[in-house]
């Protein structure tokens, strides 16, 4: 048992016996990576990066950016391409396999999952992100949570909230309506901390809305907290506290590393400017956390080959087969001359730089794995510094000219994207996408696996492949899984969770971002990604959801039932209707078509992946809840359902939707309470405020009169609230107004 375990153990079970001093002393850290021990009450633990594999430093107090070294860990796909599995089984196989490795390395809360909203493709951390959609990422990163904390290691989602963008991650305002938050960059904390309940949370750098997300009292207690029902702890990204006394207040209880300035806790409890409940509060939660990560099952090491087995899984299962004409894949060595084209097969990039950087236990190169499987023909094609090297050129052009098909590796450098600044493109190197060109002058079937964090535009080149995989930064096995996919070892099974737009400025947020003098204003609302793309019907290069596979799915036998109020069970038949086993990702949208939309025309609302052998059928089942189908009224503060018709869709992408079923709801039966300044349609469409106005207001029946004289003067009389009334003679005085909002009040309408 370790001596952190062994003092929680025996732990005293409160806080209370702590003086001020000790308690303020927990609410920082002892260091970069561990917080602080107070006697034999509260042990210190261990905090480190994830998220997709044990970042532990290996000398002295370490430093926040990785660039000291680190102790080998499995370098497991970073979450653009997990989350490209839609498979949360594979998730949590993985945040288990990470919780050994915590374990093992003395780690007892994991810095990970991140789960931040991908609003533009130029985000240099998005490869350490799920998705542009809240469902999947929601689902992915509670399976992610669920699979670390199964061994009892903390996991500690992030970045809490709103972190979208690198660029002047530390300072810029996010400005965001509230509808935009609750939807689309609140929700997946919101499915994580209500479903897989995790020992932390981390606060992120930014503002919003004028306000530090470590100093947001709003964000941090009233939403969290109080909303959610949060019970872990709220850390802060490395460095994020500006104001130790401020961010206690607002309900952030560590801060990371220590800036040494527990001092102002005391002196602002002595003073009188905050309470000393808050500190002994947020040291409680610290107790907390050391109490629950002390009933971790505690392993000195782990297996290395099967650990990697299990990345190589991953990195299967998250690969992205955009394109397969000719069905020029799956390769077949025995058949066919293959050339091997690009530095990155041999030079392979499988995770992204910054916090998250790991020292992987192994390194699997395509090119190894490819020509382990017999493939001979070898090409660098270019340098990876990006310099232009004809020479190179040349040489993989001959070297395709000999052969029957050419793969070709191309990909982001390492310089391109990252932690800590944004892209400005998403074009790929000029220089590979030359070499790219000139192997297809030659050759007579080319296929592109690519390699990047954030999604690349495919426009230019698309046409010189026949094929494209998207293979992300795949981890420390994704070189023998990327050829385990191009050999047919196993079928390709990954979707799109980002759109890839043909061009940069056909995304949403491109007129607002990464913003400018401190403030970035979401500006595109709810409408990211596909709910944008969706929505007005642009043409997209592939998208939400999208990925090929070695056979082909048939969908049937739609069947949806009520199951209550607002709630119905949602099934329907998947077949795979081809010639090899493979896995088919059924999503479930709920659509709403309106014109003008006053929402996106469909959301995810789930999604299931189904393994199915040539010939087999399965059932496939969803719930679809009234959450699903409400949307935020900041008018309300709360969550709303308008009566109406929409639709359930179930299909292979949110552009291939195979069945649908027109639903209706009668709503959530809200009323609302009315007022001077609501408008004469509403009191007129209202249950009560339709009979007090008929029965005490003699004169209206001139204004109603109009709806069949003159409909847009009643449209237009309607449309005006009744406190405006005082200048029309129908009697509205204010006195009369008051006298029918008391009417209202107490129902009184007979
Ligand atoms: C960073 C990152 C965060 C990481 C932390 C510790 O700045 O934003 O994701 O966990 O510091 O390395």
């Amino acid at each position: 048992m370790s001596p952190d375990e062994s003092a929680a153990e025996s732990a005293p079970a409160t806080v209370d016996g702590l003086t001020l001093e000790e308690k303020a002393s927990l609410t920082s850290g002892a260091g970069t990576w561990r917080t602080t021990a107070v006697r034999d009450v509260v042990p210190a633990v261990r905090l480190g990066d994830g998220p997709h594999g044990i970042r532990r430093q290996t000398k002295g107090s370490g430093d926040a950016l990785g660039l000291d070294d680190s102790v080998p860990a499995t370098c497991f796909p970073p979450a653009v391409a997990l989350g490209s599995s839609w498979d949360p089984g594979l998730a949590r196989r993985v945040g288990a396999a990470i919780a050994r490795e915590a374990s093992a390395l003395g780690v007892d809360v994991v810095l990970g999952p991140g789960i931040n909203i991908k609003r533009s493709p130029l985000c240099g951390r998005n490869f350490e992100y799920f998705s542009e959609d809240p469902h999947l990422t929601g689902v992915m990163g509670a399976a992610v949570v669920t699979g670390i904390q199964s061994l009892g290691i903390g996991a500690c989602v992030k970045h809490f909230a709103v972190n979208n963008q690198e660029t002047d991650r530390m300072r810029v305002s996010a400005d965001v309506d509230e509808r935009t938050l609750r939807e689309i960059y609140l929700a997946a904390f919101e499915h994580i901390v209500r479903e897989a309940g995790p020992y932390a949370v981390m606060s992120s750098y930014n503002k919003i809305n004028g306000v530090y997300a470590s100093e947001n009292h709003w964000l941090l207690t009233e939403v969290l907290r109080g909303e959610w029902g949060f019970d872990g702890l709220v850390v802060s990204d490395w460095g994020a506290v500006n104001d130790r006394v401020g961010a206690l207040a607002a309900g952030l209880e560590l801060e990371m590393p220590p800036t040494r300035t527990d001092q102002e806790i005391v002196d602002a409890v002595r003073a009188g400017r905050l309470d000393e409940s808050t500190v002994t509060r947020a040291a409680g939660r610290l107790h907390t956390l050391t109490r629950r990560v002390a009933a971790a099952e505690r392993f000195d090491d782990w297996d290395v080959g099967v650990h990697h087995e299990l990345a190589r899984e991953a990195a299967r299962g998250s690969a992205v087969l955009l394109k397969n004409e000719r069905a020029v894949l799956p390769l077949d060595p025995a058949a066919q001359r293959i050339a091997v084209v690009g530095e990155s097969a041999r030079s392979p990039r499988y995770q992204g730089h910054g916090s998250s950087q790991i020292v992987p236990t192994r390194l699997d190169s395509p090119w190894d794995a490819l020509s382990a499987a017999g493939i001979a023909t070898f090409a660098a094609g270019y340098r990876l510094d990006g310099a232009p090297d004809e020479p190179l050129k040349r040489q993989a052009a001959e070297a395709a000219a000999a052969c029957d098909v050419a793969v070709v590796f191309l990909g982001l450098p390492d310089e391109a994207e990252s932690e800590g600044f944004d892209r400005t493109s998403i074009d790929l190197p000029g220089v590979q996408v030359e070499v790219l060109r000139a192997v297809a002058r030659a050759c007579p079937r080319v296929v592109v696996v690519l390699s990047n964090g954030g999604v690349v535009s495919v426009a230019d080149w698309e046409a010189d492949a026949d094929a494209i995989l998207e293979a992300w930064l795949p981890g420390q096995a994704g070189g023998s899984a990327i050829a385990d996919l191009l050999l047919g070892v196993c079928s390709p099974s990954g979707r799109l969770t980002e759109t890839i737009p043909n061009r940069l400025a056909d995304v949403p947020s491109h007129l607002h971002f990464p913003g400018a003098d401190g403030h970035v204003v979401y500006g595109e609302g709810r409408y990211v990604g596909y709910r944008y793309h969706d929505t007005l019907g642009t043409d997209v290069a592939y998208p939400f959801g999208h990925g090929l596979t070695y056979t082909r799915f048939e969908y049937s036998d739609l069947a949806v039932r009520e199951t209550g109020t607002n709630e119905w069970a949602v099934e329907c038949a998947v077949a795979n209707a081809g010639e090899r086993a493979a896995a088919e990702v059924v999503q479930l949208y709920v659509a709403f078509d309106e014109e003008p939309p006053s929402r996106p025309r469909h959301e995810l609302r789930g999604f299931a992946k189904v393994e199915l052998e040539p010939g087999a059928a399965t059932r496939v089942a969803f719930a679809v809840s009234a959450r699903d189908i409400a949307w935020w009224s900041a008018a309300r503060g709360g969550w709303r359902i308008d009566p109406g018709g929409f639709a359930v869709e179930v299909g292979a992408s949110s552009r291939d939707i195979r069945l649908r079923a027109e639903l209706t709801t009668a709503g959530d039966g809200h009323v609302d309470v009315l007022g001077r300044m609501s408008t004469l349609g509403e009191w007129l469409d209202h249950p009560v405020g339709g009979r007090v106005l008929r029965t005490r207001l003699p004169k209206l029946s001139a204004v109603t009169g109009m709806a069949e004289r003159s409909p847009a003067l009643f449209e237009l009389a309607r449309s005006i609230p009744l406190a405006k009334f005082g200048t029309f003679d129908i009697g509205l005085t204010p006195e009369v107004v008051d006298d029918l909002m008391a009417a209202a009040a107490t129902g009184q309408g007979s």
